[in-house]
């Protein structure tokens, strides 16, 4: 695949990864709106595409909820993508805007059944600190809450 190119997420992505969140999250993907309240709040989200340009390859985004403390809203890698490092560098980069903002702790929450993104997230300094009972609906699945402590 080469390069990856990040940029920020644009309100004109939104249509461009509807499909993708679709297709990853099912009855639990984020509706347009949902996207659009992140974007008018300010939030720091990025676009994966390949270096030459191209279509969008994943996403993610950062919400610096208190002076200190982040959360990783989401990061999403299209499924004929993923395991070639979009993700990391999704996940890079939204750590070293944390960093930059002077974040202490980043949080997120991910499904308690999703290894892969919890490998992920552990590769990166995560570590599981509570559980969220049902917090996906309609699915119920519990969400684990990971915590991340700048060095
Ligand atoms: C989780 C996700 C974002 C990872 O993106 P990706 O681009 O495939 O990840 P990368 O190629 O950067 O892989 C980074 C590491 O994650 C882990 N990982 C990723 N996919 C994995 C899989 N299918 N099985 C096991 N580990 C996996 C590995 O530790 C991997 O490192 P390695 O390839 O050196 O072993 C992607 O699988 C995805 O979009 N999944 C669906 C949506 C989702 O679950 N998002 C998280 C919601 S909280």
């Amino acid at each position: 695949m080469g390069v990856v190119r990040l940029g920020r997420f644009r309100w004109w992505h939104i249509d461009e990864v509807l499909p993708i969140e679709a297709d990853l999250f099912g009855a639990e993907q984020w509706s347009p709106a949902m996207f659009w309240n992140e974007l008018a709040n300010g939030h720091f989200y990025l676009v994966a595409t390949p270096d030459g340009g191209g279509r969008v390859l994943g996403y993610a985004g950062l919400a610096v909820a208190a002076p200190d403390e982040a959360w990783v809203q989401n990061i999403a890698v299209a499924r004929d993508a993923q395991r070639r490092g979009v993700g990391r560098a999704l996940l890079e980069a939204l750590l070293a805007e944390a960093a930059r903002r002077g974040v202490r702790s980043t949080l997120l929450e991910v499904a308690a059944n999703n290894g892969p993104a919890q490998r992920l997230y552990a590769t990166y300094g995560f570590e599981p600190i509570g559980v969220r009972r049902g917090y996906y609906q309609p699915s119920n699945t519990d969400a684990l809450v990971m915590r991340r402590d700048q060095d």
